[in-house]
């Protein structure tokens, strides 16, 4: 199978972008393994004919959305993500009615819609420096109300409102103070994805996107890290780190995450499908709203 997927990819002049999360067996054949900003800015940038996201339907829409022109294909049509569906253009419009001079700052886990609606996306790994870059007080942000609180502490002078006030990861949602408690008896630092919940966050030793966590491990140090977020991120973080101990939660399965097997990757490759197809006014919108947050950078 990895051999037929190698010959497809250079016969269709194909590049195959993973997330983090994806299984590693998908990691392993992919040219591009990263968060949901390097995915976006490699997509962007890519000139291959065809481009293969391995990840949930945000990023393949992404892709597609800033890099028009080429076939952008999701192996696993129904792979989305719940938070992203937290928010709807219908809110936006609702929020915006009621705080005109608020700026209205969309995470990129969201869909195309509501990033055409955006004055600008933000990642997890860019979301305080987007707030920070903008001259409003008030800022309209959403969907993931964790990570909106964990930008308004690192910029306390902000009003940040979160659209809608519950947006959540069921993934991160699920760590608790008790998986504080337990990875302390582990020993080492507990690393932390700010979607997880403000009383998670407060005792962590980092917080970051999950291409911060690849960066942080780089950094150094050899404790053992207890990664707070979805379990693949270890199996990332072993393969890049193969001498250091990570220990994962195993119930922090993301389901969609997971959706994509070898089979559909090489039917993906194969047949081109699933392609993303969005209607030209949403792609023209969103890719503002997405280049502006490219422009200030991670
Ligand atoms: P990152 O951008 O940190 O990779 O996060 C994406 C995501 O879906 C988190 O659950
Ligand atoms: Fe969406 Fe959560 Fe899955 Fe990330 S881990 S893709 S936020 S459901």
């Amino acid at each position: 199978m990895d051999q037929e997927i190698r010959a497809l990819k250079a016969e269709k002049n194909a590049v195959v972008m993973a997330h983090n999360y994806q299984p590693p067996e998908i990691q392993a054949l992919a040219d591009v393994v990263g968060d949901s900003l390097e995915l976006a800015v490699k997509a962007k940038e890519s000139r291959a004919d065809l481009i293969v996201v391995c990840g949930v339907r945000f990023m393949a829409e992404t892709a597609k959305i800033l890099n028009p022109e080429r076939k952008v294909v999701i192996p696993v049509k129904d792979a989305g993500c719940p938070l992203a569906d937290f928010l709807t253009p219908d809110l936006i419009r609702e929020a915006r009615g009621r705080h005109p001079d608020a700026a209205v700052v969309v995470y990129i886990n969201s869909t195309a819609e509501s990033k055409a609606l955006a004055d600008i996306t933000c990642t997890s790994a860019n979301a305080v420096r987007v707030v920070a870059s903008l001259p409003n007080d008030t800022i309209l942000f959403g969907p993931d109300a964790n990570l909106a609180a964990y930008v308004q502490r690192q910029l306390p002078k902000k009003t940040i409102i979160p659209l809608p006030p519950g947006g959540h990861c069921y993934v991160h949602a699920g760590f608790t103070l008790a998986d504080v408690e337990s990875a302390r008896t582990m020993g080492g630092r507990i690393v932390c994805h700010p979607e997880c919940p403000p009383e998670v966050q407060a005792e962590a030793d980092l917080i970051a996107s999950t291409g911060g966590m690849v960066r942080g491990a780089a950094a150094g140090g050899d404790e053992p890290w207890s990664v707070f977020t979805e379990r693949d991120m270890v199996s990332r973080l072993r393969t890049l780190y193969p001498g250091r101990v990570f220990y994962e939660k195993p119930e922090a399965i993301c389901a969609d995450m997971k959706k994509i097997s070898l089979a559909d990757l090489r039917r993906a490759l194969e047949s081109g499908e699933h392609e993303v197809v969005l209607p030209t006014e949403v792609m023209d919108r969103a890719r503002q709203a997405i280049e502006r947050m490219i422009a200030v950078g991670a």
